[in-house]
């Protein structure tokens, strides 16, 4: 009797730390440039062992059995997972257009069961462009196809040189004419291909 009881205890405690054990990614989607390193937050909570088999996949690109990043050529030697702990973050170097979709993390229990989150993290990896938009004077935009974190703030460079403007657009005039090209503080390398501009005065 008395060891039905610790049976039944036992199968509660584990029932119990088996429903606590989970994923937590703490964004959706992910904007990054081109060549920057992105770092995708996650944790987890096991009841295993730290050394169990854990991983990060891109879900589209798994029509079966999940691919372990790490082990795709794609990504091989640009990625890799926190080992702290309930830390699963994953560091992404050098990323590419090609890198942009969703990715989750998975970790399997002692029970041989895979946990993953319920919702996997949409990475978007945009390149800058110079694009232009006549409105009432010319303007100049530094574009991205997504939108980058923290309101970055835009570096202009004309003819190569830094013109001290950080604001999202540049108005032109006839003097302006020349070679343009942007970057976002913090990425001064990542810049964006130049763009000849020879700025014409709106009649209006
Ligand atoms: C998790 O690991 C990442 C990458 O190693 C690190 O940047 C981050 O600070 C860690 N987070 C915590 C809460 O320790």
């Amino acid at each position: 009797m008395g060891g039905n009881i610790s049976v039944a205890v036992l199968l509660m405690l584990l029932a119990g730390a088996q429903s606590q054990q989970s994923v937590t990614l703490s964004s959706r989607s992910l904007c990054a440039l081109i060549g920057s390193t992105v770092k995708i937050p996650c944790k987890y909570t096991s009841s295993s062992s730290s050394d169990r088999p854990r991983e990060w996949y891109q879900v589209q690109r798994s029509d079966g059995e999940p691919q372990d990043l790490s082990k795709d050529p794609q990504y091989l030697g640009r990625v890799s997972v926190s080992t702290w702990w309930n830390n699963c973050t994953l560091t992404m170097n050098n990323v590419k257009v090609s890198d942009s979709g969703v990715y989750n993390f998975r970790f399997r229990t002692w029970r041989n069961k895979w946990i993953s989150a319920s919702f996997g993290v949409t990475l978007t990896v945009t390149d800058l462009k110079v694009t232009r938009s006549n409105t009432y004077r010319t303007t100049l935009r530094c574009s991205s196809t997504c939108t980058l974190p923290n309101n970055p703030t835009y570096i202009w460079y004309r003819n190569g040189h830094n013109q001290n403007t950080n604001g999202l657009y540049m108005y032109g005039s006839s003097e302006d004419a020349g070679s343009y090209s942007c970057a976002v503080r913090g990425y001064e390398e990542l810049r964006s291909p130049a763009v000849c501009k020879i700025l014409t005065l709106n009649s209006h």
